[in-house]
């Protein structure tokens, strides 16, 4: 009965365990990076080490409980007061482990910290956790998004990782290891994303009431679809009020301008833009993320929702019970105002 329980908690443990040679979304030894790449060679060159510690010790183990099991014999057995040899030698085999790990730990400290040498048009991004979502900023483009961090595929990107707050830790399994953001203090790294596709991370150091609703999704694009990408966000935070109308495309419910119009004044007249940028309201707030092409964002709230009208409203009207813990405050609008104002953000795209 007693083992029947242990086995069974050891597998409700081990549920807990990503087995990690299989490919799923946030695997990190199915890496899509040199950088994850390093970092799960070395985690399993230490794990094969030590099973293989593991089986030598058990086996030693078992020899001598075989060995010297209790035949019935009534003197005291043999006593070894020490044996120099054998000191050296279980001081010696862990020193050298350790050596032996040590090396390409610290050379692979080196490697992911800084990018590799002769690299010289790598994507300049600065991150930034916030309590509790991150914003993206692209310094020699220009542009700035959030939770959704869009790179170029094979083109060295070069992080430079802060928080405005608390420590956050930034993760995303698959291509790279975690990295604390700290606040008032910028940390350095780098990565490479082999091939296209959406990559899932998450907050990886406890933040607060919504650390663990603090997600982000990496886009990874082939360099046009990156380039056309950008070339549509500078537009989306360049665009001035009267342009936006002209260019505004016709709405689900069929108001087009005329709800655009009265969503911007909702927009303006709830002072969103003091915390949020939208370049088509001039709101230019840095407290909550941007809102540029807000409508080609795929999730809300830091990657917890889909990016739905009815998600919006919800997340509009109470955000707090979304996101425990949120500093956007609740906006009681009239059912009607919600519903403009959301259809408004949505159409930004
Ligand atoms: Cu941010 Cu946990």
């Amino acid at each position: 009965m007693r083992a029947t329980l242990i086995i069974v908690f050891i597998l409700l443990l081990l549920t807990g365990c990503e087995l990690g040679f299989t490919d799923t979304p946030q695997s990190f030894v199915a890496p899509d990076g040199p950088v994850a790449g390093m970092q799960g060679d070395l985690f399993l060159l230490s794990v094969w080490l030590m099973v293989g510690i593991l089986v030598v010790v058990s086996v030693l183990l078992a020899y001598a409980l075989w060995r010297y099991r209790d035949r019935g014999q009534k003197e005291i057995p043999f006593q070894n007061p020490g044996d120099l040899r054998f000191e050296v030698v279980w001081t010696l085999i862990p020193t050298l482990l350790v050596i032996f790990l040590a090396v390409p730990s610290v050379r692979i400290a080196y490697d992911v910290a800084g990018l590799p040498r002769g690299v010289d048009d790598a994507l300049e991004v600065k991150v930034t956790g916030y309590q509790y979502w991150w914003k993206f900023e692209y310094p020699q483009l220009g542009i700035v998004t959030a939770n959704e961090l869009h790179v170029p595929v094979d083109r060295h990107i070069d992080f430079t990782l802060v928080s405005t707050d608390v420590i956050h830790s930034f993760w995303v399994p698959r291509l790279a290891g975690k990295v604390d953001a700290n606040p008032g203090k910028q940390t350095h790294f780098w990565w490479l994303v082999d091939r296209p596709g959406v990559y899932y991370g998450q907050c990886a150091e406890y933040c607060g009431t919504s650390h663990a609703n603090m997600r982000m999704r990496v886009i990874a694009q082939a360099p046009e679809e990156f380039d056309a990408w950008v070339a549509d966000m500078r537009a989306a935070q360049a665009t001035t009020p009267a342009a936006a109308l002209a260019d505004t495309p016709a709405m689900d419910n069929g108001s087009g301008t005329a709800l655009i119009a009265r969503g911007r004044e909702l927009f303006m007249a709830n002072a969103c833009g003091a915390c949020h940028a939208l370049g088509d309201a001039a709101a230019t707030g840095d407290v909550g993320p941007d809102l540029n092409n807000f409508g080609k964002r795929h999730t809300l709230a830091a990657g917890v929702y889909e990016n739905t009208l009815d998600n919006l409203k919800e997340w509009i009207r109470n955000p707090d019970a979304m996101k425990p813990g949120v500093i956007m405050p609740p906006f009681p609008l009239s059912d009607d105002d919600l519903d403009t104002l959301a259809r408004y953000l949505l159409s930004q795209k």
